[in-house]
């Protein structure tokens, strides 16, 4: 049979003979040959590989998710790309074992020459974490500089370019505020829920108060941290104080979104909301799992370079473990689990939601 293209060969197709010539050992050009710069250099690109494949999932997913309205069938789509993505993210973690079998001595070999390089200048992981919806202002400066300080002038054009796209948060925001089902006229799910949430923070703060294993000082510590959780909770339910709360830049997601997603969270098992939960829940992994790739390379780094300062000069070690508790971007929709009371204790949703939800076609009812 005739095949309408030419034939392939293999190399070609993968355009070889640039990728497996990209690989140059300064210490080599600098006529002092570190064998382990190969394996640096390797393990870097093979980052920038799959940073690649990350950022394509995640466009395709945002744009799927602008539509207006997200087809029911893309939905399914969005959780199959985002699962890919947390699976690369495995990887990735994993690959920074490979890069250990290098030891302290053995990178100082060729650490010298590196100067002033840094994966601090990491284009598409800055892409990254732009496109998942992390915000300039709210990124630790180091040296007072603005992150993108470190670049070229053509990289710094791109990142600031491309903060002017939607990110993941904006198009999740969007979408859960768009979720149906919230309200009807006779639907009156918040207020049942609302006083089963305090039935509960009201038992947590009696076991606090009777607990005899703590001391006066450590109850009041705890009672404080309740009392947050409540004012955190009403927020919930009052669209101005969580606008407060947000401007004071305590919560970030819009107060319609959070009701949607904690309304998808506590109503997974209804078959119309099993996807939209494994959307937020795939949100919620990539995000746990950037945490854990930059506390795992902060330990790394700690091991290779102890607290001396950075190739790109940041205080190193202690610059990386910061960044790994504060450039959270989806905290809002992890802190939703607070605010989970047992199935069993849950309000039931009036007949109406209900058959909506469970896809019940009754003849003429569509
Ligand atoms: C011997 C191995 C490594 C050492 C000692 C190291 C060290 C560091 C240090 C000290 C920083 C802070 C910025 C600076 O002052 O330079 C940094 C940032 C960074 N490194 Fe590495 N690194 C290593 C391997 C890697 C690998 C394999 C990657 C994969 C791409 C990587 C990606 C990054 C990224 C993305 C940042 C920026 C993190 C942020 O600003 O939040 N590093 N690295």
């Amino acid at each position: 049979m005739d095949r309408p293209f030419p034939p392939l060969y293999y190399s070609e197709y993968l355009q070889l003979d640039g990728l497996l010539d990209s690989q140059h050992r300064k210490s080599e050009e600098y006529g002092a040959p570190a064998h382990d710069e190969m394996l640096f250099i390797i393990v870097h690109q093979a980052y920038e590989l799959w940073f690649k494949q990350i950022l394509f999932e995640m466009d395709s997913v945002i744009g799927l998710l602008s539509a207006e309205p997200v087809e029911e069938a893309h939905i399914g789509m969005c959780v199959s790309r985002l699962h890919r993505v947390t699976e690369i993210q495995k990887v990735l973690i994993d690959q920074l074992r490979i890069l250990e079998t290098m030891t302290p001595l053995d990178f100082l070999d060729f650490r010298d020459f590196l100067f002033p390089a840094s994966g601090f200048q990491s284009i598409q992981f800055r892409m990254l974490e732009i496109r998942l919806g992390l915000q300039s202002d709210s990124r630790l400066r180091y040296n007072q500089a603005a992150y993108h300080s470190r670049v070229s002038p053509q990289h710094r054009d791109q990142l600031i370019e491309a903060e002017q796209h939607p990110t993941m948060f904006d198009a999740i925001q969007s979408w859960l505020e768009r979720t149906p089902f919230l309200e009807t006229e006779s639907y009156r799910f918040w207020d049942a829920y609302r006083s089963a949430v305090h039935e509960m923070l009201d038992a947590d703060r009696s076991v606090i108060e009777r607990n005899p294993t703590l001391s006066e000082e450590e109850k009041s510590v705890q009672l404080l941290g309740l009392g947050e959780t409540t004012a955190h909770f009403d927020a919930v339910f009052d669209p101005s104080r969580h606008e407060a709360l947000r401007t004071e830049g305590k919560l970030r997601l819009s107060h319609r979104a959070t009701l949607a997603a904690l309304f998808v969270s506590l109503y997974r098992d209804q078959p119309i909301l099993a996807m939209p939960y494994r959307l937020i829940a795939a949100l919620v992994d990539i995000d746990e799992l950037m945490t854990t790739w930059r506390y795992r390379h902060a330990l790394m780094v700690h091991r290779m370079i102890g607290t001396k300062i950075g190739t790109g000069g940041s205080s190193g070690y202690h610059y990386l473990k910061s960044t790994a508790e504060s450039h959270r971007v989806f905290s809002d929709l992890t802190n939703l689990s607070t605010f989970l009371i047992p199935r069993t204790a849950l309000p039931e949703l009036p007949a109406l939601v209900r058959d909506r939800l469970g896809f019940v076609h009754k003849s003429g009812s569509r």
